[in-house]
């Protein structure tokens, strides 16, 4: 079987997170466009898993493990890895990897979870975008797309830690917009809502609520998630910069 679609035929991608939720749909959505797909995350079982599935269904991808809150040193082993996996330098970067959480009162969050989080959701995103994006600018080409979340627009409750780590996820795609755009690179992020993951269930209880006010009254599918990317990755997107895509069923809106 051959990818659905050649629209991405010729070049590499790198997904974070990419053994498990969102960032499995949006490995697979890469590769189902001709991309070569480097899946990365902690769990090399689970890798290994989702470079057989996009195999099997006739597309090519490799695993890199990495673990994105151990600091710089293996976050730049990842880069250099991950272009030797796809056999050239990385095209398409999706910063996907983020610890989340159920909602926790500010007095709450030890310093330990404030510094974790902060690692892996903007360290390693900043540090893996600048191993990556010398190579996008001296070809003059390539594409970043980071995962923030519509918390990181909007305040949500007990979710200060979260939010802000969102809200500098979309601060560096505005910044890096404007670095990077005038040398052929282009930055974007997507903003989800709710996502119906398979850790969608944990949070439950807190999404009631919310769901009930969304216009869309339901949670994105991975795959909707997946598509915006997808898009933003691409040439349809060849003069998109600096935006902030919410997949939110229109939470931002209501
Ligand atoms: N789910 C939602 O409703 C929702 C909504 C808005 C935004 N988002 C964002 O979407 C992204 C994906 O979320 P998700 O719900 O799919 O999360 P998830 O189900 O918890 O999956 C997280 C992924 O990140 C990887 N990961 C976590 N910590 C890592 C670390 N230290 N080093 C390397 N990889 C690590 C995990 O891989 P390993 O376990 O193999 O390391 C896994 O592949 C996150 O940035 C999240 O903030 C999610």
């Amino acid at each position: 079987m051959s990818p659905n679609t050649t629209r991405l035929r010729g070049r590499t991608a790198l997904v974070t997170g990419s053994t498990g939720g969102l960032g499995v749909a949006i490995a697979k959505a890469l590769a189902d466009q001709g991309a070569f797909v480097v899946v990365s995350g902690r769990d090399k079982e689970r890798g290994d898993a989702v470079v057989a599935e996009i195999r099997a269904a006739g597309g090519q991808a490799g695993f890199v493990a990495a673990d994105l809150g151990a600091g710089a040193d293996e976050v730049l082993r990842l880069a250099q890895q991950a272009a030797e996996s796809a056999g050239g330098p990385i095209d398409i970067l999706v910063n996907n990897a983020g610890v989340w959480g159920l909602p926790e009162p500010t007095s709450e969050v030890s310093e330990q979870a404030l510094l974790e989080s902060y690692r892996t959701n903007v360290v390693a995103p900043f540090l893996l975008t600048g191993a990556l994006v010398p190579a996008m600018v001296e070809r003059g080409r390539g594409a970043i797309v980071n995962v923030g979340s519509i918390t990181g627009l909007i305040g949500g409750d007990r979710s200060a830690l979260y939010s802000s780590t969102k809200a500098a996820v979309h601060s560096l795609t505005k910044s890096w917009a404007v670095e990077y755009g005038p040398r052929g690179v282009r930055v974007n992020a997507v903003a989800p809502g709710p996502i119906a993951t398979e850790r969608a269930a944990e949070a439950a209880d807190h999404l009631a609520p919310v769901l009930a006010r969304i216009p869309s009254r339901r949670m994105s599918t991975p795959d909707e998630v997946a598509a915006a990317v997808v898009f933003l990755a691409g040439d349809d997107a060849a003069n998109i910069h600096g935006t902030i895509l919410s997949v939110d069923g229109g939470w931002a809106a209501a």
